[in-house]
């Protein structure tokens, strides 16, 4: 007898459909697994046996051949044990069930209970695509499949459980789509920054064109506070953002329990040991890294010089490109990482370089050095460098709170939705020759730009970068022109005064 049941595999976060072909016939026991099994899939054999036994299915002897195609393509992971089970108990007439449509996947355990797996949602997502009707998870991935509408998701606990809902003795109820509201709750307020106006600015302008964004200052002086207090002012995650990297967090499997869907910007915060196969993603297994798993979000490198070279340069292609290209031998693999990037260092190792009471005890030497960890190319790509000052005593001392990050986001809301009626991208992606097109300068704004292009010999990506924090700055004004104010302004982010940057 021979039984096909619809399952799907996951390369990065993208699913693809499988075939359990089952074939069983009555003679001498064998039980193989062909199509290019890793040994995980292989060892599916010794873990459906047992859950079979322990569930009280007694399998007739005979010889079972288990076909995962396309069977040129390698398939790794657990997930195919339901499968099998399904297609062994269809095959071996154990159960008379029609599974057309329904695509099934989950790790079983000895005892038959459905393991959750990674990568659920991208599974559901193409399940729908394929045109079936339902999918059988386990049970624990419910909450996230249940986030696609337009295909039923059977949250499977065990395999009990699942023959009674097939043989129609019991039915499972389909998994309901879990409350997303969006709450900004756990996220830090700017209200809790004190003083650092010229930094919460710079937050502010970042915020609003999407640009990446440098702070160079002492220890102490609330780089990594105001940083972290990004996602609160960033524009809410639209649906279609939200499950994109919601798909990330479950190939990662590393959605938190209850909150299927992210409802607010990811902020990741990688230590400065990360390697580069850490920060872009691969593995034997790939698995997003944490570009990735910022996507649509904030990452946030503190002690940039302290992260390893290959490690930043590693994030070059990325910061262009919004993705992640990993080639294997198998297969190349694309993760999603458009992300805002944000750094933060101090101006030499001592970190009181430029301090107006402390003495910086590097020598000139050290100091550049230390900055010259961070290659020019990064820089480059860093639209806005932010040098942050101590903070003042009274501003520190005093009780009254900073503004509010609500306060701040309805600026930059206002900013954005200027960004997409003007072209629908933000400012930081706009490409060069678009740039001058949505920059008329008045006069004086000209005349203050050219003097800065030759006083200070602004190289061209320079020139663009200034022109691009301008045209945020007058976005956040509200002004359609660009005028010597904005440019003004965003000549001021454009050194953050490390030895060796003009
Ligand atoms: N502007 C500020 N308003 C209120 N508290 C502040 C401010 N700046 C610093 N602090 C306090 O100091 C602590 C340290 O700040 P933070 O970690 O942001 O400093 P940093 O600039 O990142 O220093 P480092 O260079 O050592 O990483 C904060 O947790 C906060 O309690
Ligand atoms: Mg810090």
């Amino acid at each position: 007898m021979f039984a096909q049941i619809n399952s799907l595999g996951i390369l990065g976060i993208d699913a693809y459909p499988v075939a359990v072909e089952v074939d069983f016939h009555r003679g001498l026991p064998i039980f193989e697994v062909v199509g290019l099994p890793d040994t995980t899939v292989r060892e599916s054999r010794d873990r459906v046996r047992a859950a079979m036994a322990n569930c009280s299915l007694a399998l007739p002897n005979g010889r079972i051949v288990v076909n995962l195609a396309p069977a040129d393509v390698r398939k790794i992971g657990t997930l195919y044990d339901l499968p099998i089970l399904v297609g062994v108990l269809l095959a071996a007439d154990l159960l008379s069930a029609g599974c057309d449509g329904c695509a099934f996947f989950g790790e079983l355990s000895l005892s038959g209970e459905v393991r959750p797996q990674c990568g659920a949602l991208s599974m559901v997502l193409e399940a729908k695509r394929m045109g079936l009707h339902s999918v059988f998870l386990p049970e624990a991935n419910a909450a996230e499949g249940a986030l696609v509408d337009g295909i039923d998701v059977y949250p499977v606990r065990d395999v009990p459980q699942l023959i009674a809902h097939l043989t129609g003795a019991a039915r499972i109820p389909p998994a309901r789509p879990a409350d997303t509201a969006s709450s900004l709750a756990d996220v830090p307020d700017f209200r809790d920054v004190r003083g650092q106006a010229f930094a919460r600015r710079a937050a502010e302008i970042a915020a609003a064109g999407g640009h990446n964004l440098l702070f160079v200052g002492p220890p102490g002086s609330g780089k990594s506070m105001i940083a972290a207090r990004l996602p609160g002012i960033l524009p809410p995650l639209s649906f279609e953002e939200a499950m994109e990297a919601t798909r990330v967090y479950s190939a990662a499997g590393l959605l938190p329990a209850g909150a299927p869907l992210l409802t607010h910007r990811p902020f990741r915060a990688p230590h400065h040991s990360v390697s580069p196969a850490g920060l872009t993603g691969g593995g034997s297994v790939p698995r997003p890294g944490e570009i990735s798993l910022a996507h649509h979000g904030v990452l946030f490198l503190d002690e940039l010089p302290e992260f390893s070279r290959p490690a930043l340069e590693a994030l070059r292609q990325p910061l262009e490109s919004g993705e992640i290209t990993i080639s294997r031998a198998a297969a190349r693999l694309r993760f999603p990482a458009r992300f805002m990037l944000a750094a933060a260092m101090n101006p030499c190792p001592c970190g009181w370089r430029g301090h107006p009471a402390r003495k910086c005890t590097c020598s000139p030497a050290r100091a550049a050095a230390y900055a010259a960890r961070v290659s020019g190319p990064l820089l480059d790509r860093i639209d806005l460098h932010c040098q942050v000052m101590p903070v003042d005593f009274h501003h520190l001392a005093s009780s009254a709170p900073g503004e509010s990050s609500a306060m701040v986001r309805e600026r930059v809301l206002a900013a954005r939705e200027r960004q997409r009626r003007r072209g629908g991208v933000c400012n930081a992606l706009l490409p060069s020759g678009v740039l001058r097109e949505c920059c008329s300068l008045s006069s004086d704004a000209q005349r203050l730009l050219q003097s800065a292009y030759d006083t200070l010999s602004l190289s061209a990506r320079a020139f663009d970068r200034v022109l691009r924090v301008a045209r945020t700055v007058a976005d956040l004004e509200g002004s359609e022109g660009i005028e010597r104010g904005h440019i003004a302004e965003a000549l001021q982010y454009r050194s953050s005064g490390l030895p060796g940057q003009s």
